[in-house]
């Protein structure tokens, strides 16, 4: 497995040399950063690299210069309710690691399980809880990569999210921040699941991020994440959240977290 993704790592680094930091997006979600376009690349041109199979993901990069930053955004990612495995779903945080990310911003779509947040509310994640009940570190360690048993006690990281919310602020847009519970899917949540998930300390949930914040962690890279959250979940009043109205949602405040990390990339590492 190393072999496979220091190919498509270096397939990437030939082809703009070493990235800073990376922006993976998330379902329904558009990220625009200002900058000058170095390059883009389908996931489908890049050695053994998964092909996203879900029609709100594209699947490819874009390469920019940004200051004296190279960023790499990748448009889709891999679920585990697709048709891949673990190892499949942390292809792309794994590469994008190896190709020197030294920070990776995760973004995602979720629904808001604190009675407070609302629909098109954005969210810092501050932890997380796996409830997918599988692990990508799973199975033989790929040492090159990092120990089996990867310390988790700040699985985001703290300076970025300072200064994230601090960029927030200076912009006048509200940003949570909480906890993600991460779900296998593809069903949504009942009333009753709705309800445990808020009862263990869940702020918001969604299907994906969790794999990668650990497949980084384990790298000894600390992302940051943040969810678009797209719809409200009250145990007692639960309203259907079709995927086509998730999608909507993410694409309409896709803005406001495109000027969060613009501005916050500007500053530079
Ligand atoms: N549950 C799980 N995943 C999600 C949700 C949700 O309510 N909204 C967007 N992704």
């Amino acid at each position: 497995m190393f072999n496979k993704l220091k190919e498509a790592a270096d397939f990437l680094i030939d082809r703009v040399g070493e990235i800073d930091v990376a922006i993976i997006t998330g379902t329904g979600i558009d990220v625009k950063i200002k900058g000058e376009l170095i390059g883009n690349a389908s996931y489908s041109s890049i050695p053994n690299m998964p092909t996203p199979s879900t029609k709100s993901h594209k699947g490819y990069f874009s390469f920019l210069k940004k200051g004296n930053l190279k960023i790499a955004i990748a448009y889709g990612r891999f679920h585990y309710y697709e048709k891949y495995t673990m190892q499949e779903v942390v292809f792309l945080p794994r590469v994008l690691g190896l190709a020197g990310a030294k920070l990776v911003i995760l973004t995602n779509a979720a629904g808001g399980l604190n009675p407070f947040f609302k629909k098109g509310d954005l969210m810092i994640v501050r932890d997380h809880i796996n409830m997918m009940g599988a692990n990508p570190l799973k199975g033989d360690n790929i040492d090159e990569l990092g120990e089996k048993f990867p310390d988790m006690s700040e699985p985001y990281s703290k300076k970025y999210i300072d200064r994230i919310k601090r960029v927030a602020l200076s912009l006048g847009i509200d940003l949570k921040e909480g906890v993600y519970v991460g779900v296998a899917g593809p069903s949504m949540e009942t009333p009753a699941e709705t309800r445990f998930f808020r009862l263990i300390g869940g702020d918001a949930i969604g299907m994906s991020t969790v794999p990668e914040v650990i497949a980084l962690n384990h790298m000894g890279i600390k992302p940051v994440a943040i969810s678009i959250i797209t719809n409200v979940n009250r145990p007692d009043c639960m309203e259907p959240a079709p995927i086509d109205a998730v999608i909507e949602a993410a694409s309409k405040a896709s803005d406001k977290l495109s000027l969060i990390l613009d501005k916050f990339l500007e500053e530079g590492l």
